[in-house]
């Protein structure tokens, strides 16, 4: 097969997503179903990621139209429709290295939290971990919060909130902002929610492969407003987004 497709879903029950630029939709579709016996519906993109909750526009090109599936990564059950909801497979590995970097006692942020899979991945590992996870996207903070329990997770409050609101919250160890493209808007709002010594994993688009400049930049004029003294202690290439474009990721250290 010549063209990539995304699949969601398990074993006996999955969606396939293909790209937008596709022509021969339906005998595309039959191809996929046939040689992916899991897959019980394609869809097609209509368009990139749109408007807040990041969600595609997808149009039905075969098979059923239940499109709710659960999705099973690194242990972690995540049941999702993603006709509703952001959800991207392809994230599952850098979910897999921020819960790494979660230390057992933490008190975890995690903004723009979706269905959950960040939350409920650090949650897996580190049940003694505190962690609030906040969407605005009510359909994705139910599914949330029907993960929570598929899992059977004890250590995540699940908020239908604008992060703007987590300020309420009290100061956390690590704030997780997996949102690229507009995350950077949202740093004072972890600066207000940060600690001396909290660390933001801060995710945005680069359009340089190595030292991510342009975000650093941006980071530095937010700290210079908020009079905040901070030290990027790592970073991290997440994903290519767009030719000469990298989803990318900047460990923020308070001072
Ligand atoms: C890129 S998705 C990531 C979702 C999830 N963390 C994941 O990895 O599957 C970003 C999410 O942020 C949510 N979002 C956007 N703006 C928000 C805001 N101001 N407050 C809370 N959530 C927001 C969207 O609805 C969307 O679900």
């Amino acid at each position: 097969m010549g063209y990539a497709f995304d699949v969601i879903g398990s074993k006996d029950k999955a969606v396939a997503i293909i790209d937008s630029k596709i022509e021969n939709e339906k005998q595309v579709a039959q191809d996929i179903m046939k040689q992916h016996k899991n897959v019980k519906s394609v869809l097609k993109k209509k368009s990139g990621r749109t408007g807040v909750y990041r969600i595609y526009s997808l149009k039905l090109v075969a098979g059923s139209r239940d499109t709710e599936v659960i999705h099973k990564e690194h242990g972690c059950f995540l049941k999702l429709d993603p006709k509703k909801v952001y959800f991207s497979p392809r994230e599952s590995t850098e979910r897999k290295r921020i819960a790494e970097k979660v230390k057992p006692k933490d008190s975890v942020l995690v903004m723009f939290s979706g269905i959950g899979p960040y939350a409920i991945t650090i949650a897996k590992k580190h049940p003694k971990a505190n962690i609030v996870a906040i969407e605005i996207n009510l359909d994705a903070v139910i599914y949330a919060e029907k993960n929570i329990k598929l899992n059977k997770i004890k250590n995540i409050k699940n908020y239908c909130w604008d992060v703007r609101e987590a300020r309420y919250l009290g100061k956390f160890d690590r704030i997780i902002m997996p949102l690229p493209e507009t995350a950077i808007e949202f740093l004072d709002s972890a600066f207000l929610s940060s600690k001396k010594g909290t660390v933001i994993h801060l995710y945005g688009i680069s359009n340089e492969p190595k030292k991510f400049s342009d975000l650093r930049k941006k980071v530095k004029e937010m700290a210079k407003t908020f009079n905040i003294k901070y030290k990027i202690i790592s970073d991290q290439k997440v994903l290519p987004y767009a030719p000469k474009m990298w989803k990318v990721r900047l460990d923020i250290k308070i001072l």
